[in-house]
């Protein structure tokens, strides 16, 4: 059976697809990953699709799927099974689908960029994974490498009881570049400060994703 880990976070623009998308070509290297999106922007399918005619077919060594409603449940039942890691991009809202993808879930990966306005928005989403009864991480995106702000978010979600990861994504324009090309940071610049932030994130979550 799959580990399953959903990208949850209601607020728009956090960062779940490039979150989603980074682990899932990281990961892809030495483990049989499916990526789910469950997000009606599809955002992930479009991903795939230029991952597809950058790596051709069969090289581009994921499953992308889309789902949406009621059969959501079976839809990630039958990825795990054949599969060892299950990304889920959930939508950008706490009803029926998202709640759905938090239930399944081994792992609620939550991004969030260090701002009041955004750290707000992410109750719902930490509430949630809470009456789920779901780990949860906090994943820092688009953070700066230090400042006030940031360590004001780090205090507020300790407040909160929310664990947050060390490892942390900054702002980086390879991300939204390797998004274009279908591709993940470690794939189209694997030497370089993004991909090292991709790695120490997965090295962090090894007592869900195993080591490499
Ligand atoms: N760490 C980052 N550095 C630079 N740009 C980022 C980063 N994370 C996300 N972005 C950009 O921010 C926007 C929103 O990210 P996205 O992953 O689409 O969020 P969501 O799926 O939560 O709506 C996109 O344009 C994306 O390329
Ligand atoms: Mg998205």
């Amino acid at each position: 059976m799959a580990i399953v880990v959903t990208v949850a976070q209601q607020k728009g623009g956090a960062g779940k697809t490039t979150l989603v998308a980074q682990l899932a070509a990281a990961l892809a290297a030495s483990r049989r990953v499916a990526a789910l999106d469950v997000d009606p922007q599809a955002s992930l399918m479009r991903w795939q699709a230029a991952r597809k005619s950058a790596l051709k077919a069969a090289a581009a060594g994921l499953t992308v799927a889309d789902c949406a409603g009621w059969r959501l449940a079976g839809e990630i039942a039958r990825l795990a099974r054949s599969h060892d890691v299950v990304l889920i991009d959930s939508p950008p809202h706490a009803e029926t689908e998202a709640r759905l993808a938090v239930r399944a879930a081994d792992l609620v990966l939550v991004p969030l960029q260090p701002s009041p306005l955004d750290l707000w928005a992410t109750e719902p989403t930490l509430a949630l994974a809470h009456a789920e009864k779901r780990a949860v991480r906090v994943v820092l995106n688009r953070a700066p490498a230090r400042g006030r702000l940031l360590d004001a978010t780090r205090a507020e979600l300790a407040r909160a009881e929310a664990p947050v990861l060390a490892a942390a994504l900054r702002n980086r324009s390879a991300y939204p570049a390797a998004m274009q090309r279908g591709l993940g940071v470690t794939e189209s610049a694997p030497k370089g400060q993004a991909a090292a932030e991709v790695r120490a994130l997965i090295a962090e979550l090894s007592d869900w994703l195993g080591s490499t």
